[in-house]
């Protein structure tokens, strides 16, 4: 079972029930789609390319077949450059696709990146009642109530009024976390949202992810290049190809959270799918 869709308040009534039937699913096969659960995103033959000055289109993704399910928890992990940032881009509309569809649960994504991207003049609580103003919040009482609230939630309490610059990086990408979370989107899209911070900080902000990802039912789509974090995250983990960006294996992840990093499970699927990985830089290198 899927965890419930959020509420207005954007959390369910109830914490959702484990998903017992996805964690013990087999280790899935690259072509294995399935289309008639319901769907987070979806994206159907998915490709884009670039223009480069001088020089005819390159490809950067081709063929991308993937759905995730409403409450899933994907991580997609590839070499750099392999056109993860890309895909994410597409899913949230920053960009248009080349050839294919994506489809999007309630129209649209929230979108977090490494940086907190926060704006550094106001206040960590004013961050987000500028998205709680995007998504139409009108009274500013209600806006700041709503903030306060979210800043609970990704456990800043009483932070509103703190500057920006002066939190630390991983107190900034909580506040990027609440500030997603207020666009109340069904699906959050995070490009290596962890990827500057010191392993304690990224540890600790493992668990919040998931915890609130278990509050709130949204499904995540997680970049990120660090193996390990894919598996200690998702459910499921999709390797691209570089050149263009092909799925090129996907495994479900049979271990149920809350997982750590160090676990023995984590550990040994990690190092399969690195061998994988390590695979396709090398075919890329070898082309
Ligand atoms: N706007 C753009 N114009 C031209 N090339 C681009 C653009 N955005 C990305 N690329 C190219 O697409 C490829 C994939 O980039 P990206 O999606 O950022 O990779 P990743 O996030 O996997 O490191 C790279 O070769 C990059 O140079
Ligand atoms: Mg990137």
């Amino acid at each position: 079972m899927s965890p419930p869709p959020p509420t207005a308040a954007g959390l369910p009534a109830t914490p959702p029930a484990p998903a017992p039937h996805l964690l013990s699913d087999p280790p899935s096969d690259p072509g294995r789609d399935p289309g008639s659960e319901p769907h987070a995103v979806r994206l159907t033959g998915l490709g884009k390319s670039f223009a480069r000055p001088g020089s005819a289109e390159t490809p950067v993704l081709e063929g991308i077949d993937l759905t995730v399910p409403a409450g899933g928890f994907t991580c997609l992990i590839g070499a750099s450059g392999c056109g993860k940032s890309t895909l994410l881009h597409l899913i949230a509309g920053l960009a248009e696709p080349s050839t294919g569809t994506v489809e999007v649960a309630g129209g649209h994504a929230a979108l977090m990146f490494q940086e907190a991207a926060l704006f550094p003049w106001l206040s960590a609580g004013r961050n987000i009642e500028l998205a709680l103003r995007l998504r139409g919040l009108r009274g500013r009482a209600e806006r700041r109530a709503e903030a306060e609230r979210l800043l609970t939630l990704v456990r800043l309490d009483g932070a509103h009024s703190r500057p920006v610059h002066e939190l630390s990086g991983g107190m900034r990408q909580r506040v990027a976390l609440a500030r997603a979370l207020a666009q109340q989107s069904s699906v959050l899209l995070m490009d290596e949202p962890f990827a500057a911070l010191d392993a304690i900080t990224r540890d600790v902000l493992h668990e919040e992810l998931v915890r609130l990802w278990e509050q709130t039912g949204c499904a995540v789509v997680f970049v990120t290049h660090n193996v390990r974090e894919a598996v200690r995250l998702g459910r499921e983990v999709v390797l691209l190809s570089s050149r263009p960006g092909r799925i090129a294996g996907r495994w479900t992840v049979p271990v149920p959270q809350p997982r750590r990093i160090e676990d023995a499970e984590v550990a040994g699927l990690a190092a399969k799918i690195t061998e994988r990985l390590r695979e396709e830089i090398s075919r890329h290198g070898r082309a």
